[in-house]
């Protein structure tokens, strides 16, 4: 991926900061004085951006976009490692939803705070498809049930299913899937990671969340629901997560987990 990056020598303070940063090692030693020059690697840039955010003096512009068009970094707007380490012991799975579809200026909030989430390779490969209705959601769970009829490990699913209780989707009116196609070799990784910080996310926006496993299995064989969901021989579903208002499900206490399994190798 070339990116057609270019640093401007009368911003540069001759610095290294962009050499020392670079992943792929595309800047070289001053070309002319102490501004470096981009060497033979700039075809294996991958379009981070490290080079454009970290620069002191605001001189690199990666395929047009250069240290002005960014958001600036801003510190005192982090969690501190205990408010951070709260969310996580407090997030929750959500299983119980009011029946409203979720309001859009959430999923835009949300879909465009995962813009930024890592990629292998930086390669950017997700798509994202929203189920934001009831019915729809409703109607997609029945298609998963009835995929799964003929399984004797589905029979509780299928006597809820038929007593009024959805347990593939939990009644969630809000489905969102990330997705990319087939060229891409870290689909599971980049949608995980993306559906996990929306996942941690979710109860920021006041929006209950859990992820929708029975739906990721099922999206990769069921017909009847790839159809559905017009998803193409190409197209690989790798995470999904159920979303909606709470509906008064809250937790008192943080739910007991056994100390982690760790090992330290020592040479
Ligand atoms: C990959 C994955 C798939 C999951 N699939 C479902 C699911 O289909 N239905 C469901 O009710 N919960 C699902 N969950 C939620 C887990 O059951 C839940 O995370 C676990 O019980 C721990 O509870 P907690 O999330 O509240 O800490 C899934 C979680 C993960 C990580």
């Amino acid at each position: 991926m070339s990116q057609n990056v270019r640093v401007d020598a009368a911003q540069c303070t001759g610095c290294g900061r962009c050499l020392e940063i670079c992943p792929m090692r595309i800047f070289q030693p001053g070309g002319q004085g102490s501004v470096p020059a981009i060497g033979p690697n700039a075809e294996k840039c991958i379009a981070c951006g490290h080079c454009v955010a970290a620069c002191p003096g605001g001189a690199i512009t990666a395929s047009g976009i250069g240290a002005a068009s960014l958001q600036k970094a801003d510190i005192s707007l982090l969690p501190t490692y205990d408010q951070f380490a709260a969310l996580v012991a407090q997030r929750r799975s959500i299983r119980k939803f009011k029946s409203q579809p979720i309001p859009q200026e959430k999923i835009d909030r949300l879909i465009d705070l995962l813009r930024i989430a890592p990629t292998a390779k930086n390669l950017l490969p997700l798509q994202w498809t929203v189920v934001n209705n009831p019915e729809s959601t409703h109607r997609l769970a029945g298609i998963i049930v009835d995929g799964i009829r003929s399984r004797d490990d589905a029979k509780p699913i299928i006597d809820a299913w038929e007593q009024g209780y959805d347990w593939v989707l939990r009644g969630a009116p809000c489905l969102i899937f990330a997705h990319t196609d087939e060229t891409s070799n870290w689909t599971a990784f980049d949608s995980s990671i993306a559906v996990e910080i929306a996942d941690l996310a979710a109860p920021l926006l006041g929006l209950g969340a859990c992820w929708a496993g029975y739906f990721i299995s099922a999206a990769g064989v069921n017909p009847i629901l790839r159809s559905a969901l017009s998803l193409g021989a190409a197209d690989r579903i790798g995470a999904a997560l159920m979303l909606g208002i709470p509906d008064d499900e809250t937790y008192l206490r943080v739910p007991y987990r056994p100390e982690p399994a760790v090992r330290y190798l020592e040479p």
